[in-house]
């Protein structure tokens, strides 16, 4: 059968396919990783490391399934090159099913070598592995490995590391690399900065004319190209219409705020209030502008390009193909990122000058310097480029003040991530818009530092975006921000192509955008004599609206099912909202006092304004946190004998913290103890029984 004839002539043609050291020493590669694995995890964690070595050092690994391969000439593995293992513990301290062969080979005191030895003297190996500390053979497979490997000679590189899939794989896994990577350099004598400039891709031109309906143009799936029916998630988002969009601060001179509804009507979607929504922008004009300019695209820009992986089994593609050049630099990558410091000593080797190149090795050798200019300056990929080529960075990008450099597109796509999907907390509830998501999103915007570097506006990419659909969905072209200056608008405005069938009027005139929902646990009690308090200050806020929204819906069902009285044993509502001035950011100003009425009194809003009077004595600031400490006797009601449950939205890294310790104070004073001992263990319990819930971010 054909199968066997394919495998006949290539073993024929390399040798013996099961000889793991010919393979490295044919493909170059210094590092063989061999991955214990059941469901995949260990194979992950195989992958990042060979991806690791390759964008830290500069060194190709074989990535190995140990069934395939014969462990005869582990011995054999060159001087400068190492075995890296990644083994999962299964079950009751077993080895997964395809380690069960190198495990036997390991432990097997008389397995001979092929140098007729039964030592690996000279082998110098890395070990991590993979267990769960709820079971009693915590990791026993990566320890026997090591066991084993120790007893016959060879060095372990580092120490080892061992993950809990129980707790903290990750966290365990990033603790234990840094480590490893150091002595790692040290024992293989290799340097860190000189990875990165092996493509893991291959970009070619396709000269044939394909139809339109092959070529992607920001679809980020088969299925949303080919517009079959499918389940919508983070693999297969959905192209959401805007239905509605407007602004939300009563003042846009510094600031906007902007609320956007996505028709999901007939998708399949589904919702639940306190869910979060991942929207996937695109990436200004300007920065694709400045980017096809910069490597000489700009004529080339709808060139229909195919991407191939050079070793799949390292990286996958990561956005669909065939597609264009310009396409890939407005929708599937993130361009609008600061340049990172490995990229620079790659692309310096293409610079137009050798001033140039000068320029960028400073900033790829240098780390305080980096971080001074690149860091602070805020300087994404296209706008180093041209500071490296001495062009004027604030002027709008044409072929004509700009540079060209001749980087190959497969270096481009190799080093810069896919864009990322941008994640919102959901301010609506499906029972009262079941054909609609709403998101509250403010502006991010900031001006950059730097030294040397001019100063510039930095926009958020994801925020900008909805920005951006939003004045294009109204039809409306000014810009607050861009009329706050005298600068030219392409430069200060990032405006984005809303076109195509990603963001697009392909349809009439609706504008759309690419949406998958991804559930949260942050979600109200069912039964609604339960109290609650919220606190969300400043978008913050957003699920709240959700949560209220939520409550509407279900007593307008009560009152229908049981009269005007059906409300009466509900438990109360608080919300703690806290924004600058009353007047100036007020998120749904208009519509609290409508669900105050319908929810009969049950809702109250409690609003601190902390730029406006009044102030605290002292003059400093009232925030939510001090009208919680105001409100602590029906709080601290609502949580003890009401059996209530507490909801924190907003900013992790101060306001979370205060509101918890207010928490905690009033507790503790209602338990006639303090905030530390009794405060805390309150919390501690309302966590563990899911009552207190945090959403937030930094
Ligand atoms: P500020 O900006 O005037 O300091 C939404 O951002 C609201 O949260 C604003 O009124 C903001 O006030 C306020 N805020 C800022 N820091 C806070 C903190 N640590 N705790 C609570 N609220 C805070």
């Amino acid at each position: 059968p054909k199968t066997t004839s394919l495998s006949t002539k290539e073993a024929s043609s390399h040798g013996n396919p099961r000889d793991f050291v010919a393979k490295m020493k044919a493909g170059k590669k210094r590092l063989v990783i061999f991955y214990g694995s059941q469901t995949g995890t260990a194979e992950e964690y195989a992958i990042r490391i060979a991806k690791e070595a390759k964008s830290k050092f500069g060194l190709a690994s074989l990535v190995c399934d140990p069934e395939e391969y014969d462990f005869e000439n582990l011995d054999e593995v060159p001087e400068d090159c190492a075995a890296i293992f990644v083994m999962a513990t299964y079950g009751e301290g077993e080895p997964t099913d395809n380690a069960v062969q190198l495990m036997q080979n390991l432990s097997d005191e008389s397995f001979e070598f092929s140098k007729g030895e039964h030592r690996l003297n000279g082998l110098k190996y890395v070990i991590f592995g993979l267990g769960n500390k709820t079971y009693e053979h915590y990791n026993v497979i990566a320890r026997q490995v090591d066991d084993h490997l120790t007893k016959m000679g060879a060095t372990r590189i580092g120490e080892r590391g061992e993950g809990d899939d129980d707790k903290s794989m990750e966290e365990d896994y990033l603790e234990w690399k840094d480590g490893m990577w150091e002595a790692f350099a040290r024992i293989m004598n290799v340097e860190e900065g000189q990875g990165g400039d092996t493509a893991d891709f291959a970009v070619n031109e396709i000269q044939d004319s394909l139809p339109p309906e092959k070529v992607y143009r920001g679809e980020l799936s088969a299925r949303a190209l080919t517009r079959s029916k499918g389940i919508h998630d983070a693999k297969n988002p959905y192209p959401a219409p805007i239905s509605l969009s407007r602004e939300l601060f009563q003042n846009t001179q510094t600031r906007n705020c902007v609320h956007v509804e996505f028709d999901i009507g007939g998708s399949g979607i589904t919702y639940q209030h306190g869910d979060h929504v991942g929207v996937w922008p695109s990436n200004p004009d300007v920065e694709v502008e400045r980017l096809l300019c910069a490597l000489g695209l700009s004529e080339k820009r709808d060139t229909v390009i195919g991407i191939e992986s050079l070793d799949p089994a390292l990286a996958k593609v990561p956005f669909p193909v065939p597609t264009t050049y310009v396409t890939v630099l407005r929708h599937y990558i993130d361009i609008s990122a600061v340049a990172g410091r490995q990229i620079l000593g790659v692309l310096a080797k293409f610079a137009p000058s050798p001033e140039a190149e000068a320029y960028l090795r400073n900033l790829n050798t240098r780390k305080e310097e980096y971080h001074s200019v690149v860091t602070e300056g805020c300087l994404k990929l296209g706008e180093l480029l041209q500071l490296a080529a001495g062009n004027d960075i604030k002027s709008v990008p044409t072929t004509q003040n700009t540079t060209a450099w001749n980087i190959p597109f497969d270096i481009i796509v190799s080093s810069i991530t896919r864009l990322q999907p941008r994640y919102y907390s959901i301010s609506s509830s499906p029972k009262l818009n079941p054909n609609s998501i709403h998101v509250t999103c403010v502006v991010l915007k900031y001006e950059s530092a730097g030294a040397n570097i001019p100063q510039r506006s930095i926009f958020g990419v994801g925020s900008n975006f909805l920005l951006n659909i939003k004045y294009a969905a109204n039809g409306e072209k000014t810009a607050p921000l861009m009329s706050a200056s005298g600068e030219p608008a392409t430069v200060l405005f990032p405006a984005y192509a809303i076109e195509g069938p990603r963001g697009a009027h392909c349809e009439g005139l609706t504008y759309k955008a690419p949406v998958h929902v991804r559930r949260s646990t942050f979600r109200l009690p069912t039964n609604p004599k339960s109290p609650i308090v919220m606190i969300g200050p400043g978008t913050g806020v957003a699920p709240f609206r959700g949560f209220v929204q939520e409550r509407v819906a279900l007593a307008r069902r009560s009152i229908e099912k049981n009269g005007p009285d059906a409300l009466n044993d509900w438990g109360n509502i608080h919300l703690f909202y806290g924004c600058r001035r009353s007047t100036e950011d007020f998120l749904y100003k208009e519509e609290w006092p409508e669900y105050v009425k319908e929810l009969q009194g049950k809702f109250t809003l409690r609003t601190a304004f902390s730029r406006e009077p009044p102030y605290k004595p002292d003059g400093g600031k009232i925030y939510v946190q001090d009208l919680i400490w105001e409100d602590r006797a029906q709080v601290a009601d609502a949580i003890l004998n009401g059996k209530g449950y507490v909801y924190i939205c907003g900013d992790a890294k101060n306001m979370s913290k205060s509101v918890e310790e207010t928490l905690a104070r009033i507790l503790g004073e209602a338990k006639g103890g303090s905030a530390e001992v009794e405060g805390a263990a309150e919390l501690k319990l309302l966590k563990e029984r899911s009552r207190l819930m945090l959403d937030v971010w930094s």
